[in-house]
């Protein structure tokens, strides 16, 4: 949630670096968006409501030539999206402008000190005390002040502060935030995460919780808690700029949809062995032995990332045989797991940054004493270097605010995970290792010939975007494909969408189905297919309108089904990455013919860095 950035350059102007990068953080949030930069010692600050393309067009207007500057792009949390709430926010003489992504949570009790020492506040954010706070340190050096600063908050925080009288100086600062530093040749920046910095660098250094920065234009100078210097060496990021372009699709969503295929060959790279009957997985942080005395998993994780973990359980209970728990991150803080040293938690995030996720995976790690592994998709994000084990999604950078190709890396990666266990204990044998592994080598084909259904779905997408609501039943490992499947329709299109096991369909919402409602029902071949067939008949039996997801051949419920769509048959354990597909693309066609904002949805945002 909010993206922040910041850039010292030497010779180049920076207004227009500072808008492109907010632009690719602009998934973060997209309330309001603002920039200030450093010209002829005078702050000069131009913030607009709404998205970072009314933004630059303020900024176009005003020909700015400054060389220090900082920008911003909120999803509000305290205080409604508006002028006087956009960032960066100054103290009272406007000498020095902050931005900053988190929530401090003592605000208000800061607040009311500074105000009975004469500040007066001008926004009803919790981020303005944080200017007025390093105003109220401020002896002539920044860096000082910051530091003096930050230890009177409370909360989390990713900063940056540019001040009139320090040109070329940016100083970051990150608690329970991402905040990166690129390196340049000429110019240096900070920012919520590389994506931003993809265009002008490739070289980065993470910054940790509690470390403060000082960007020049000709160095970078990290600090400890402490005030200790900290030395630490660049890494170079491979994801190229173009992948967080939309390489001619009208919208991120739909290209990322159509990016599945890469993403399966990609997450399968150097993982499987040339003989088919092994899965090879760096990263775990297990070994066999460690692997072989697990008695227990546990998965955290939110939104669809949750609906993996859901995926993930089937995948562990049927080829690791180990007892599998699955939690909203979001809950399982406030409840008392029973963990121990020889139970695995892992993490399932695409951005690795989600509060609430990081927060469970912490405690499992912290108070629990157990083994952690996080499924992230971004490397260098927060879990993926806070927890022992680390297994890669490999999807590339995902803008969209709905998740589709990430879902897709995870799924693989959790039953990479799955059989990888299994291996070590011994409880899946060579037969099964091998159906999967070539039906995985496969999936990328596979999914091709799903995305070929696009025409099939945009008729259905035609008929139904009217729709109020929507039903979508699944069962077994499909299940949470009908989760993932109505939530991708609420999320872009807002038409009241629930997902149901199929068989609880009959103690509760069949109440609602008339011939208004249409049901989509994933009823592909395999061990759920004759009760799921039992549930499609029952809807129809009310007046139901159906739209079954179903193999070649299947002449039970497409008989039954006002629309069909047909997806290849695959391996049991592989039909949701296949029957997620069409879901999506429902989706994001009902949403492209409402005519709403695919790749950025009211109200949500991409990063949830707030719990
Ligand atoms: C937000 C996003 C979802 C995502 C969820 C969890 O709600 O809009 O697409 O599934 O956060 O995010 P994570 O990065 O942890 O997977």
């Amino acid at each position: 949630m909010c993206g922040i950035v910041g850039c010292a350059s030497r010779e180049h102007p920076v207004p227009g670096l500072l808008v492109e990068s907010l632009k690719r953080l602009e998934y973060r949030g997209y309330d309001s968006a603002g920039i200030a930069v450093l010209e002829n010692g005078e702050l000069q600050t131009v913030r607009e409501v709404g998205k970072i393309k009314n933004l630059e067009a303020a900024v176009g207007g005003r020909n700015l030539q400054g060389r220090t500057g900082i920008g911003h792009t909120r999803w509000a949390t305290h205080g409604k999206p508006s002028e006087r709430n956009a960032h960066p926010h100054r103290n009272r003489d406007g000498s020095l402008v902050v931005v900053h992504n988190g929530i401090i949570e003592n605000y208000l009790e800061l607040k009311h000190g500074l105000q009975a020492t004469g500040s007066v506040f001008t926004s009803d954010t919790d981020t303005e005390v944080i200017a007025h706070l390093i105003d109220a340190h401020y002896q002539g050096d920044l860096l000082t002040a910051v530091q003096a600063s930050l230890k009177r908050l409370e909360g989390s925080y990713a900063i940056a502060v540019i001040h009139r009288a320090e040109p070329d100086v940016v100083v970051g600062a990150r608690q329970d935030s991402p905040l990166v530093v690129g390196l340049g040749e000429g110019r240096n920046w900070v920012a919520s995460d590389v994506s931003a910095l993809l265009p002008w660098t490739r070289r980065v250094v993470y910054l940790e919780d509690g470390e403060v920065v000082v960007v020049r234009s000709s160095e970078v100078r990290i600090f400890d808690r402490g005030g200790r210097v900290v030395q630490r060496e660049p890494e170079t990021i491979t994801w190229s700029a173009e992948r967080t372009e939309k390489g001619g699709y009208p919208h991120f969503m739909l290209k990322e949809i159509h990016e599945q295929p890469s993403t399966v060959s990609d997450s399968l790279l150097g993982r499987l062995a040339g003989d088919d009957y092994r899965v090879v997985l760096d990263g775990l942080g297990l070994d066999d032995e460690e692997l072989r005395a697990l008695t227990r998993i546990g998965i955290v994780a939110c939104g669809t990332s949750w609906h993996a973990g859901h995926v993930g359980k089937f995948f562990l209970e049927q080829f690791a045989r180990l007892p599998v728990e699955v939690d909203y991150a979001s809950e399982s803080v406030f409840r008392e797991p029973v963990m121990g040293q020889k139970d695995l938690m892992i993490a399932i995030s695409q951005s690795g940054e989600t509060a609430d996720t990081r927060a469970a995976l912490r405690r499992a790690q912290d108070l629990f004493g157990a083994h952690t592994l996080a499924v992230c998709n971004v490397p260098g994000s927060s879990m993926a270097r806070e927890a022992q084990g680390l297994v890669l999604t490999h999807a590339g950078p995902e803008i969209g605010v709905a998740s589709t190709k990430a879902f897709m890396g995870q799924l693989v990666a959790l039953l990479l995970v799955a059989v990888r266990i299994g291996q070590a204990r011994g409880t899946i044998s060579r037969d099964t290792i091998r159906e999967l592994v070539s039906g995985l080598r496969r999936l990328p084909h596979d999914l091709e010939r799903v995305l070929k259904t696009a025409a099939k779905v945009q008729e259905i997408a035609e008929v139904w975007q009217g729709a109020r609501d929507f039903l979508y039943l699944g069962r077994g490992v499909n299940y949470p494909i009908a989760l993932e499947g109505a939530l991708k329709l609420k999320e872009i299109s807002y038409i009241h969408a629930e997902g149901y096991p199929a068989g609880e369909m009959k103690h509760g919402p069949i109440a609602l189905i008339d011939e208004n409602m249409p049901i989509l029902a994933i009823a592909t071949r395999g061990r759920t297919y004759a009760t799921i067939a039992g549930n499609v008949e029952e809807a129809k039996a009310r007046g139901g309108r159906i739209i079954a997801v179903v193999n070649p051949g299947d002449d039970r419920v497409a008989r039954m089904a006002d629309h069909v769509i047909e997806v290849p048959e695959v391996a049991e354990a592989l039909s949701p990455m296949v029957n997620v597909v069409p879901l999506q693309l429902l989706a994001y066609w009902i949403a492209v013919k409402r005519g709403t904002d695919v790749d950025q949805p009211r109200n949500l945002a991409k990063t949830v860095t707030v719990q």
